[in-house]
């Protein structure tokens, strides 16, 4: 298995059946020499930095119902709050003086911020912050919207895919909402410009490992500047609740072979990491991740914004414990950089 490894590492591709064969091998002992080349690619283009990004959950409405998540629009058993303009560049203030320089708006895919609010919004957090990176994740828009949202400022754009596999993504979601075009949204953010993260949920109900292999066979293809995955987590009032959480071993083993497939991409250890355990966003740095994104949302609606049971919301994962996020990336010897953290396309030197 280890050839397969090293071959990955120095093709930066694979054929399915050998991600296949990586997948059902998994064994601890292949994760850790999978972790060990992950970092030694990643040092080689980012050095031992982390970059953060301060994530503002503006909206939890919602139109859409998909199964696995807490903010679906047939959850009652929710408050819902959306963040006035005011309140999300204030966001923005207190994110600049703790170091961030990439904001992330993330929300449902709420009808109340039409294109008319959107842009204004983000003109204004541009002309604030103009050393600022602006990351939108707000779903699936029209090419025409995404395209404002471009002029406007915006860089870059998160929009998981959450599985290649089209039966799959039925299997997830109701029939409003169809894999094709969540991959023409992904084709039109890249068409435009932007920086573009696409990922998928490890574990979620229904899912193979060939579908597995689908999702590392579209990441390899598409090519995306971010990756964002995590483990699926139940959440209580959803479709899904009594389903079992994905494996946190295997979305670290994913994380690693997904550096070595795509040695510049921007990789967040995630909050659902975080979630499963308490050191899981260390153990996603150590597997390959170079990225965190802690919460810059006000304290009060961080527990409406429950994608999943359990998710931390106060504490250590937070915007304000900044000291506590750098003394855990030190004692792991890595160091959060003051820095938008682009896509690099040239190796570090540190
Ligand atoms: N509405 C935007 C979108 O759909 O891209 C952004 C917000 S959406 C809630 C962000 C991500 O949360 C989804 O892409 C999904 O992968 C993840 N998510 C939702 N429910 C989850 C669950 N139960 N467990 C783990 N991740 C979940
Ligand atoms: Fe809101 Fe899936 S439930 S985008």
């Amino acid at each position: 298995m280890k050839q397969f490894i090293e071959q990955l590492e120095h093709e930066n591709k694979l054929p399915p059946e050998t991600y296949k064969a990586l997948l059902e091998g998994y064994t601890s002992e292949l994760a850790e020499f999978v972790f060990s080349r992950a970092q030694a690619t990643r040092e080689k283009y980012y050095g031992r930095t982390i970059y953060l990004r301060g994530l503002i959950e503006f909206t939890n409405h919602c139109q859409n119902d998909c199964y696995y998540c807490g903010i679906r629009k047939s959850n009652r058993d929710l408050t819902r709050y959306r963040l006035t303009p005011e309140t999300i560049l204030a966001c923005c203030h207190k994110g600049y003086q703790l170091g961030f320089r990439t904001f992330v708006l993330q929300g449902g895919e709420d009808g109340y911020f039409q294109d008319e609010k959107l842009i204004p919004l983000i003109e204004a957090i541009k002309t604030a912050y103009p050393d600022c990176a602006l990351t939108l994740s707000i779903g699936e828009k029209s090419y025409s919207s995404y395209l404002a949202y471009y002029k406007a400022g915006a860089d870059r754009y998160l929009l998981r895919h959450e599985t290649a596999n089209t039966l799959h993504y039925s299997k997830l979601h109701p029939k409003s909402l169809t894999l094709s075009k969540r991959l023409q949204c992904l084709n039109d953010l890249k068409d435009i410009g932007y920086q573009v993260g696409m990922g998928f949920m490890v574990g979620s109900p229904y899912q193979s490992i060939d579908c597995l292999v689908e999702d590392l066979l579209l990441i390899e293809r598409f090519k995306p500047e971010m990756v964002g995955i995590g483990p699926f987590i139940p959440h209580h009032a959803t479709p899904f609740a009594k389903e079992v959480a994905g494996s946190i071993e295997l979305t670290f083993y994913l994380i690693g072979l997904i550096r070595l497939m795509h040695p510049r991409v921007l990789l967040p250890a995630t909050t659902a990491l975080g979630t499963l355990d308490p050191n899981g966003r260390e153990k996603g740095i150590l597997a390959g991740a170079n990225v965190l994104m802690p919460n810059l949302s006000p304290v009060d609606v961080r527990k409406n914004y429950l994608l999943y049971d359990n998710k931390i919301c106060t504490g250590e994962e937070a915007a304000e414990c900044q000291q506590c996020l750098k003394n855990r990336m030190e004692n792991i010897g890595y160091q959060i950089v003051v820095s938008r953290g682009d896509y690099t396309t040239s190796p570090s030197v540190s």
